[in-house]
């Protein structure tokens, strides 16, 4: 991996929300993403993973510029995204698409799916007789119909819908895809066409991936590698079949024992998580899953652990797995 060309790198990136409140004193701050370090080379595909309000939406917004960073630096290219100007970061989008969960909500209902695809295509100034070529042909990659072209968001299933939200996606040719669950509204049944629709255009296309989702089923299939975020924190990164067969943090082990999906057999012991999931304005001292980890001990109350690499992996733990 280390000859690969390093496609996008984040740089201790933060964002916290303040919410005013006319009762209370002073504002509550929100840690939504915490210090994250990531690198990403060129074609492979990072899932993120996390219950739900970890964090992975708002990194994944960061990352493309549709929320601004509290502080830290996104590279994508050799440019610090975080610090270009509106003019630069227009064209810059063109290169980095986000792919949202609900394909109804991101599809306007009364436009035909022809339009729909070519609207970013349009925006950048491509002509007529073009972007139609372009629209038609990204339609036939998607796996739709050329009748599609003229038919209304509402003439298609939920899988269909996605299709064309990925066909829209592509219009621009981008190097990076950010997928925010982009399977979890879909029936299981079409979960599996659609990841591998995704497989099939990474490698036609040769794009990279940021694929995030709550079901670390889903992420499995698709990445290189699988980042696990807890309460806005990075806790562990490692090659997706590393963490699966050996997960090292007590909070990956613990999703994954709690996964039924990828828990055929019958020896794994099911770890039952204590609590809930806490609160990220008043966040425990320490280690921030210390209140809810099986292994738990005094240390982990007082001392937050850093994120430490392990041979190809890394972890953020005072007492990891192997
Ligand atoms: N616009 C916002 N204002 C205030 N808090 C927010 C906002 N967006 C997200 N949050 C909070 O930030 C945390 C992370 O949210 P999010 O990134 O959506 O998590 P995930 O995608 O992992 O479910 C949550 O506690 C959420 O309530
Ligand atoms: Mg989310």
């Amino acid at each position: 991996m280390s000859t690969q060309k390093v496609i996008l790198s984040v740089n201790a990136l933060s964002k916290n929300y303040e919410l005013g409140s006319a009762f209370s004193r002073g504002k509550e701050v929100v840690h939504a993403v915490e210090n994250i370090n990531l690198e990403i080379v060129e074609g492979e595909t990072l899932g993120i993973v996390g219950e739900s309000g970890c964090g992975k939406s708002t990194l994944g917004r960061m990352i493309v510029r549709l929320e601004e960073p509290t502080a830290g630096e996104i590279i994508f290219e050799g440019e610090d995204l975080a610090k270009l100007s509106n003019k630069n970061l227009r064209s810059m989008r063109k290169r980095l698409q986000m792919i949202f969960q609900d394909p109804y909500a991101s599809l306007n209902p009364r436009r035909q799916i022809g339009k729909i695809v070519e609207e970013p295509l349009r925006v950048h100034g491509v002509d007529k007789a073009e972007r139609e070529k372009i629209a038609k042909d990204l339609l036939r990659r998607v796996g739709l119909d050329l009748e599609a072209y003229e038919k209304y968001p509402h003439e298609f299933s939920g899988g269909q819908r996605q299709r064309v939200v990925i066909a829209r996606a592509l219009a621009l040719s981008p190097r990076l895809v950010v997928a925010d669950e982009p399977v979890s509204a879909l029936d299981v049944s079409i979960q599996a066409q659609v990841l591998n629709l995704f497989k099939d255009l990474q490698k036609e296309f040769n794009l990279t991936y940021i694929f995030i989702a709550h079901d670390l089923g889903v992420v499995r299939h698709v990445s290189d590698r699988i980042a696990v975020m807890y309460l806005g924190k990075l806790v562990e990164l490692a090659p997706a079949d590393d963490l699966y067969e050996s997960p090292a943090h007590p909070y990956t082990k613990a999703l994954l024992s709690a996964n039924p999906r990828m828990n055929s057999d019958d020896k794994t012991e099911r770890i039952i998580l204590k609590g809930d999931i806490p609160n990220p304005i008043n966040r425990p001292s320490g280690c921030v899953f210390h209140p809810r980890c099986p292994k738990m001990q005094d240390l982990c109350k007082s001392e937050s652990p850093a994120l430490i690499q392990i041979g190809d992996r890394q972890v953020a733990c005072h007492f990891p797995e192997n």
